[in-house]
């Protein structure tokens, strides 16, 4: 009983905390974080605590020690509930249930006369979530399977949440999405660019963004998963990039090998215009995970060979030396660009957009093979 006040009290402070932060921004969304007890669904989580901190929880991790499983971080599921804009009664289809804490949240929010269909590739997970779902009463259609085909005999859905990153639409989701629904889904567009994207059907098909939120999310996994974005190359340092097959990870193995040349002092503040660049160029990669250095930026070239990045305030280059002139001078020229003010749009690979940006702002286009991505700034 006094955990249960206890847990009480945790909840209330941490919905508070989400509210005064702004990522709970409905007494919808407030009540259903207020009614689930994320410590249920937290197993591997030390204390009562430390299941109602702002913080994501891993569940499960494969042989190699990386998460394949997490509770997201509560902030994070509280903003996608607010774009997922859940009504009493909806039809929900859920990818990715892991712990189902989330899973909860949408039954809460669909109410008793609502739907939620959840899909989860791992058995072991499915069961799980099931079995403590079941235990608060709540008793969703948790399904074991690759999440990328949706749930095609409980279609359409009024809503589908992905949590589990994707770099491209399934056209399952977009297929299985009533002709008024919302579909919340997070999309890699870049290294370090990656957004939670609410998306509903415009005029003519297009896709198009009612909201979008910078994120950080699992890859779907799978044989629809579409290539890594994150690769090991040497004991501590991981690469990510857009295009980065294991040949082009080779050159990039040698090009660090051989040793940097220092090309000069970065002017100004480069942080900010990162996002603006890697926009633009698909050959912008992310270092992660040097000991004591921050995440470094970088053009990697595998055609050239060549590699610059940004440490530590200066262009370094590996191989050809004209990549450190077309990194400072990209990222020097590239526009500031704030990710919360992107506007997104997608049609189907090969299809043009029917109109031009709906504004006068910037706008970039992303290929992928299912669709076609158009940003534009606000
Ligand atoms: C970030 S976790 C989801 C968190 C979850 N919603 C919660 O509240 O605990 C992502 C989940 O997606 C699952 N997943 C990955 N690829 C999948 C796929 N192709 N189909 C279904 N689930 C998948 C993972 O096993 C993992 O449990």
């Amino acid at each position: 009983m006094d955990d249960e006040h206890a847990a009480a009290r945790l909840r209330t402070a941490l919905v508070n905390r989400l509210r005064a932060g702004g990522s709970v921004r409905t007494e919808a969304v407030a009540q259903a974080l207020l009614s689930v007890p994320r410590e249920l669904f937290t197993p591997g989580s030390t204390s009562l605590t430390r299941s109602y901190e702002d913080r994501v929880v891993v569940l499960y991790t494969d042989e190699s020690g990386m998460a394949d499983s997490t509770v997201s971080q509560p902030a994070m599921v509280a903003l996608m509930l607010e774009q997922l804009d859940v009504r009493p009664g909806a039809r929900i289809l859920e990818i990715g249930t892991g712990s189902g804490y989330n899973t909860a949240l949408l039954a809460h929010l669909a109410g008793p006369d609502g739907e939620v269909v959840s899909i989860e590739m791992s058995p072991e997970l499915a069961g799980s979530a099931a079995r403590r779902l079941a235990g608060i009463g709540v008793h969703p259609d948790v399904r074991t399977g690759d999440g990328w085909a949706g749930v095609a005999d409980r279609a359409p859905f009024d809503r589908i949440e992905a949590t589990v990153g994707v770099p491209d639409l399934p056209p399952a989701w977009v297929e299985q999405l009533a002709p008024d629904g919302v579909l919340v889904t997070p999309l890699w567009l870049r290294p370090g660019l990656e957004l939670a994207v609410a998306w509903r059907r415009a005029a003519g098909g297009t896709l198009t963004s009612v909201s979008v939120t910078p994120c950080g999310f699992l890859q779907l996994r799978g044989p629809h998963a579409g290539p890594g974005r994150t690769h090991a190359l040497t004991g501590e340092l991981a690469v990510m990039g857009d295009e980065l097959p294991a040949a082009a990870l080779d050159v990039l193995r040698e090009l660090l090998d051989r040793g940097a040349v220092d090309a000069g002092p970065v002017l100004g503040e480069v942080e900010s215009r990162v996002t603006g660049f890697a926009l633009a160029e698909p050959r912008t990669v992310l270092f992660l995970g040097h000991p004591g250095d921050e995440t470094t930026w970088g053009l990697f070239d595998p055609e050239r060979p060549a590699l610059a990045v940004l440490a530590r305030g200066r262009v370094v280059v590996y191989g050809d030396l004209d990549a450190a002139t077309e990194l400072y001078y990209g990222v020097a020229g590239a526009p500031y660009v704030d990710a919360d003010r992107l506007r997104v749009e997608a049609v189907p690979a090969g299809t043009a957009f029917g109109d031009a940006p709906f504004s006068d702002g910037r706008s970039w286009t992303v290929e992928r093979a299912q669709f076609r991505y158009r940003l534009t700034e606000m």
